[in-house]
């Protein structure tokens, strides 16, 4: 049927349509529902905390509650022109060439270090993948107020030369393994990038960062997809089954709706066929005359006279 084929042609070219659209819902900044998200708010209110009367350029190593063992946190506090023309040369892992400009535009700004230790894979789960080395974070806050809490982070972006991360301790991938370096933005997307042979990644732009290498457990790519978006929570997840269930129900609505047409198309023709067939059969064609102003058909006579089956004369 051409209409069930056409439709089904719908479906299949638009579905991974909403598919890939899933993954920009995926994009959507949500950040409540990302627990990697709270994490980052906690941590820069620990790393605030240790400024109390803060050298401008120096690191400061943040006390985190015994909840958080494992996890390392540093605060260091720049004037935003001297990150521009200057750069940080090394701030633990990262190091942060000239040309890095904040979005807005801020004075003093707070560039937070997260060290994730073992707490890596709890908050950046990566099914099919495993951890050579500790997520580590790189975000910055506006640096005015070092009593804010749940500030926003500044959007910084490197314009000339990519920020680096030279990660120490890397352990050995499997023989034949290659691994790769992985970077997480802030809302929630996962990005993999090849992996010198040094164990230096780079970015332009702040979030998480971590070498990784594919799991020995042959692990369908489906788990990663479901994995990125359930890190931003189900709502979005459930719109798109929405968009996929109305689109299936409208299309067989419209399956259904040609089957009724195409049926009451049947029956008409059929009913046309059967009057052309009476006519064909009745085979007479009356003779017109014109009575007054209008014409009208005019029987002669009969053609076949009645006649008496039996001659009965009494
Ligand atoms: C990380 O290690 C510390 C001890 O070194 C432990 O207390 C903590 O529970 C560990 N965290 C996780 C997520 O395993």
């Amino acid at each position: 049927m051409r209409v069930a084929k056409i439709c089904l042609a719908i479906v299949s070219f638009t579905l991974p349509l909403f598919l890939s659209l899933s993954f920009s819902f995926a994009q959507i900044p949500i950040d409540d529902d990302i627990p990697s998200r709270t994490l980052d708010s906690v941590l820069q209110d620990y790393a605030f905390k240790v400024f109390s009367k803060p050298k401008t350029g120096v690191p400061y190593d943040a006390q985190l509650p015994n909840s958080l063992i494992g996890v390392h946190v540093s605060a260091l506090r720049l004037r935003s022109g001297s990150l521009r023309t200057r750069g940080v040369e090394a701030y633990k892992e990262f190091q942060i060439p000239p040309g890095v400009v904040e979005q807005p535009y801020v004075e003093r700004l707070v560039l937070v270090y997260h060290n994730l230790g073992n707490w890596s894979e709890k908050f950046y789960p990566l099914p099919g993948y495993t951890y050579l080395a500790p997520v580590l974070g790189l975000l910055s806050y506006n640096g005015a107020d070092l009593n804010a809490q749940k500030l926003p982070e500044l959007d910084i972006r490197a314009s000339d030369k990519p920020i680096l991360i030279k990660f120490h301790d890397v352990k050995s991938a499997p023989y034949g393994s290659f691994p790769k370096c992985v970077y997480f933005d802030l809302h929630g997307s996962v990005q993999f990038d090849i992996l010198p042979s040094d164990n230096i990644c780079s970015t332009m732009q702040q979030g998480h960062f971590s070498i990784v290498v594919e799991s020995n457990a042959p692990t369908p790519a489906p788990a990663a997809v479901a994995a990125t978006i359930d890190q931003s929570g189900g709502k979005k997840k459930f719109n798109v089954w929405i968009i996929v269930g109305s689109l299936v129900g409208g299309c067989t609505l419209l399956i259904l709706l040609s089957l009724l047409v195409v049926r009451l198309v049947k029956i008409r023709n059929g009913m046309k066929i059967q009057e052309m067939e009476w006519r064909a059969d009745s085979n007479e064609t009356l003779q017109m005359t014109s009575v007054g102003g209008t014409k009208a058909p005019l029987a002669i006579g009969t053609r076949t006279r009645p006649t008496i089956e039996t001659d009965y004369i009494p």
